[in-house]
This record gives structure tokens, C-alpha cells and sequence, in this order.
């Protein structure tokens, strides 16, 4: 039989986190690479992800030779993030912090935020000041490569997405469905579970995620409010880095990769 236990925030759960999404990086990866070789106008050699999470990318940059650097909310993901740094022969480490309200002691030439973790700021003040603190910690010529969904104006919204993974006896399905959208209030509620199955128990953790949501205008105007950065160019979430997309009415994923003037 499963147990069911409501959890606090699934995003305390990083090993449960790590083998379902940590699976899936590759793409990602290569895509940054080109990122950082193609758009930014000085040479990168460091790099910092806000809300890092676990840092499935940041550990295999650092382990290709970039110096980097993260933070995240959760000191779970964090100390987890770290214990992987250092046994991937790194001693840069990230911290427990708010991406809405930081300093880093260094530039890096580039930050990247991949999957919607900017949606999570629930307000426009915020977000901005996202923004701002990113664009602070930039080298000038430096990227921020920035994923998440739109809220189209035309078309059908994603409502919902399951992945599942295996690492020995360890099975999680994790499953994301949305259960309240507003665009008026702009904020969507998702419903998030991890469904867990061990040789000795089975249980399902279940959680509430809440995302701000953006219209494509509704993005441009928040970017064109921080003046030091400018879209330099626009892709979705297949990573073609020859493909660069025109968002549109129907636009949902998009990757922004803004520079710093
Ligand atoms: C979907 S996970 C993404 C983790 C990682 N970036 C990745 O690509 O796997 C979202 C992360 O955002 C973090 N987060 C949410 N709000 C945050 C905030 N205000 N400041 C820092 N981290 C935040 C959560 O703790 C969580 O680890």
C-alpha cells in the first residue's frame, strides 16, 4: 500500500529530485556550451546558476573546467549540491540564498537559469530584482541564459508533465499538473508529486509549487525595465542551436539569452 505524506517542499528532497531531472542534462549542457562560446563577447570561464538546486549542470561544468558558482532556497539541495562539487574534485561551493537578493564576491561572464526556477519569484518587483542582481554580477558582454514557459495568447497550454526514473532499488515517477491558473492574478498552482518506491516501502510525496505567469509582452516589457541587459537572441526548449526561434502568439517555451551591455 502507498503512503501518502503531504511534504513542506519537495525541492527539500534532492535525491528524489536528482535521479528524475538529473537524468536529463545533456542537451542542456551542450546548449550552454554554445551559448557561452557564441553570445557572450568576452570569454567564459565562470559561471553561477541561480536556484542551482542540485546543480546537476554546475558539477559537470566545474568538472569541464569552469569556475562556478550557485545558490539556491533550499539547504537541502544545497548541501547535496556541494557534497557533489567537492567529490568532483572542485573546491568552489554554492550557497543557501535568494535569487532576488544577492551578491556574489566575483564576475562571472555567465548565469543560467534553465527550467521555469524564475517563475517561482511571485512578483514583478522581485523578478526584476532578479534581473538586476544577475545583471550586477555580469562582466559586461556576459550572458544570462534564462528558460521557462510563456503563457500563450493563442494555442493550447501545457497543463502538465510526468517523468520517472530508476537508480537500483530506488524508482521515483514524478508527476506536475497544474490545478490553478489565473493570468489575471497572474499565477499558476501546480500540483507536484514524487511517487517513491523503495524494496521495503512505497510512498508519495505530494506538494504545491506556485509559478508566475508571463505573456510574451508581458516578459519583453520586464526585460526592457532592466536596461543593462538586451535579448540577443531566442531558442526553445529542444536546445537547437540552430534553430533559433521569433516568439510569437503561440510561443510556450523559450530560452532568452540576454547579454549585458
Ligand atoms: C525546478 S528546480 C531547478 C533546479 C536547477 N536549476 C535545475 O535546473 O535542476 C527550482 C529550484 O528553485 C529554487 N528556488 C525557488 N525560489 C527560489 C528563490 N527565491 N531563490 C533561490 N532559489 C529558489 C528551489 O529551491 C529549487 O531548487
Amino acid at each position: 500500500m502507498t503512503e501518502l505524506q503531504p511534504a513542506e517542499n519537495l525541492y527539500d528532497y534532492p535525491h528524489y529530485y536528482d535521479l528524475v531531472y538529473g537524468s536529463d542534462w545533456k542537451a542542456e549542457f551542450e546548449f550552454l556550451l554554445h551559448c557561452f562560446e557564441q553570445h557572450a563577447l568576452c570569454m567564459v570561464s565562470r559561471v553561477f546558476e541561480p536556484a542551482c538546486g542540485t546543480g546537476r549542470l554546475l558539477f559537470r561544468l566545474a568538472k569541464k573546467g569552469y569556475q562556478v558558482s550557485g545558490l539556491d532556497l533550499s539547504k537541502s539541495a544545497v548541501a547535496f549540491c556541494n557534497r557533489r562539487l567537492a567529490r568532483s574534485g572542485t573546491s568552489e561551493q554554492v550557497f543557501v540564498g535568494n535569487m532576488c537578493d544577492f551578491q556574489l564576491d566575483h564576475e562571472v561572464e555567465a548565469a543560467f537559469n534553465m527550467i521555469n526556477s524564475f517563475r517561482h519569484l511571485d512578483s514583478e518587483q522581485a523578478a526584476r530584482d532578479h534581473l538586476r542582481c544577475v545583471a550586477a554580477t555580469l562582466a559586461s558582454g556576459g550572458i544570462y541564459v534564462l528558460g521557462l514557459h510563456l503563457s500563450p495568447a493563442e494555442g493550447t497550454t501545457t497543463d502538465g508533465e510526468s517523468w520517472s526514473a530508476r537508480r537500483g532499488h530506488l524508482c521515483v515517477n514524478s508527476s506536475l499538473h497544474c490545478i490553478d491558473r489565473d493570468l489575471e492574478q497572474r499565477v499558476e498552482r501546480y500540483r507536484m508529486t514524487y511517487d517513491v518506491y523503495t524494496p521495503t516501502r512505497n510512498f508519495q510525496l505530494v506538494d504545491e509549487v506556485a509559478f508566475r505567469t508571463y505573456t510574451a509582452a508581458q516578459m519583453a516589457e520586464l526585460i526592457a525595465s532592466v536596461k543593462d541587459f538586451a535579448v540577443v537572441e531566442t531558442y526553445d526548449f529542444s536546445y537547437g542551436v540552430d534553430q533559433p526561434i521569433e516568439i510569437d502568439e503561440r510561443t510556450e517555451d523559450v530560452v532568452y539569452v540576454l547579454r549585458k551591455k
